[in-house]
């Protein structure tokens, strides 16, 4: 689906009736990523997956585009959908997104899932070295990036080529320009370790054991610093642990999310025993 929102074609993906459930892709992915979640969720939840800003089917603006301006547009798709306080899940750069948001729009949340994914800023060097990519990017076109992410993405052990030709060809599509902007505006992104404490909304955090991007000290992290957050870490897993082991990983949230909106089986048994 798509629509205009602030003037930009948006694209995402509606599907099934129930609390919001949202789903925020990293980076170089787009909302394709998550076809896994949305077959299991759809029969008790109303599944949104939008494509972030210069991603996929969504327009993107020059310059850095900040996570603060992507958890905006994400409010703004809520909204003009009519869907109330969501269940937002986050991977990685849909992480940061999703802090931001967590910050910005609290009333708007219902529950918050962290997945793969830090609340630090850049470091000064890493920061330096997004920025050169992006300078890369520009002179080059995308080929070597997603080359270099696609065998960051997955555990050692999943790393065959199936795996990698289907992780690269989820990335393919994605437009130099949008990932110029989310590069220049993952570099400037603030630490988000200030707030965490103030985040009063029940959380879930998630990483596969075996991320090589982003290492799981940093979902200690975040579980630590958000009041009450609950931490799962899963075996066999990488960066794209929800892609990687859907079952397990869709166990995790299914168990966790149905205590704030309980399953349509659960209602029909709680039904039925009533
Ligand atoms: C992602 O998967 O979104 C990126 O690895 C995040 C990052 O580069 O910090």
């Amino acid at each position: 689906m798509r629509t205009i929102l602030n003037g930009l074609m948006t694209g995402f993906t509606e599907e099934g009736e129930g609390p919001p459930l949202v789903f925020l892709h990293g980076f170089p992915l787009d909302r394709d990523i998550w076809m896994k979640q949305i077959r299991a969720f759809r029969s008790d939840w109303r599944v949104i997956l939008p494509d972030l800003r210069g991603f996929g089917e969504s327009e993107g603006t020059p310059g850095p585009v900040s996570m603060a301006r992507l958890a905006e547009d994400v409010h703004d798709l809520l909204r003009h959908l009519g869907a109330g306080p969501a269940v937002l899940v986050g991977h990685s750069m849909g992480g940061y997104v999703a802090l931001a948001f967590a910050r910005a729009f609290p009333q708007a949340l219902r529950g918050l899932v962290l997945v793969g994914t830090k609340a630090g800023a850049d470091a000064p060097e890493a920061a330096v070295s997004r920025r050169a990519m992006a300078a890369k990017v520009e002179r080059e076109g995308t080929a070597f990036l997603l080359k270099a992410m696609a065998a960051k993405m997955l555990a050692p052990g999943n790393r065959d080529e199936t795996m990698t030709v289907s992780i690269t060809s989820f990335m393919r599509p994605n437009r130099p320009e949008g990932l110029i902007s989310a590069l220049l505006g993952m570099a400037e992104r603030p630490d988000a370790r200030t707030w965490l404490a103030d985040l009063h909304v029940p959380t879930l955090v998630l990483a596969g054991r075996e991320d090589a991007l982003i290492p799981i000290e940093e979902a200690g992290v975040l579980a630590r610093g958000i009041p009450g957050a609950e931490l799962q870490l899963l075996d066999r897993a990488g960066h794209l642990v929800a892609y990687e082991q859907p079952y397990a990983f869709n166990e995790a949230l299914r168990l966790w999310a149905d205590r704030l909106a309980p399953s349509a089986s659960r209602e029909a048994a709680v039904r039925m025993s009533a």
